[in-house]
């Protein structure tokens, strides 16, 4: 599939020629400058919680787009509030079948509010299952010993992992999500974005490779085959 990194924990998947953005924050990202987020044009945004972080770009994206959204329940009702119409809720454990493919969402140990306040509803997970291969989006989450319960659905070829520690796992309990989800293809995220989630990559590189893990690091603006 091709992955195209937008910074922070914001990316875009192609699954069976239809575009998967991720949480997106970008304008707000000094990482992410260079990113003209005009040309973002997705056909689904998945949005897994209501911090900034991930949010910061939702409206204007799905307005310019009109995109599917979704997002959890409490996330949807914020954006019918805000004339954004074109959504799909769902909450842990549920799936969906969509035109690309199955989405199931899946626990994340975090918390979830909009940046007015307004209750998120549950942090989500992603799990995406198409017949060009599945991966996981955990979202903003620590390692859980829910996340061993994945494999047992869904053969995962790549994962979207929160490195960065302070908020999320950090790269110890990343390797061991890992191993959880048997999976040993890991795309970093939420790291260095803020001083609070500063990491050495390097490090992070080491440990995932002694764990027989690959770590594939895409620099903001880069899109690459996973
Ligand atoms: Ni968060
Ligand atoms: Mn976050």
């Amino acid at each position: 599939m091709k992955v195209t990194y937008y910074g922070h924990s914001c990316f875009m998947v192609e699954v069976n020629g239809e575009k998967l953005l991720f949480d997106p924050f970008i304008t707000p990202n000094e990482l992410a400058r260079e990113i003209d987020i005009s040309t973002i044009q997705p056909d689904y945004i998945l949005v897994s919680h209501g911090h900034a972080d991930h949010v910061a770009d939702l409206e204007t994206i799905a307005n310019s787009s009109n995109a599917t959204v979704v997002c959890s329940f409490e996330l949807e009702a914020w954006l019918h509030s805000k004339d954004i119409k074109n959504t799909h809720s769902m909450n842990h454990g549920g799936e969906w079948t969509f035109d690309f493919g199955v989405v199931k969402c899946v626990a994340a140990v975090h918390s979830s509010s909009l940046p007015d306040g307004t209750y998120g509803g549950n942090p989500l997970g992603f799990v995406i299952r198409s017949d060009e291969g599945a991966f996981y989006f955990a979202g903003d989450t620590a390692v859980t010993l829910d996340m061993q319960l994945i494999p047992r659905t869904n053969k995962i070829d790549f994962a979207f992992l929160p490195i960065g520690s302070n908020y999320t796992m950090g790269i110890d309990d990343a390797v061991v999500a890992a191993e959880f989800i048997k999976c040993d293809r890991i795309v970093p995220m939420h790291y260095n974005t803020f001083d609070w989630i500063k990491i050495d990559i390097e490090e992070a590189k080491r440990k995932f490779n002694v764990a027989g893990d690959e770590l594939i690091v895409l620099n903001i603006g880069e899109t690459r085959e996973i």
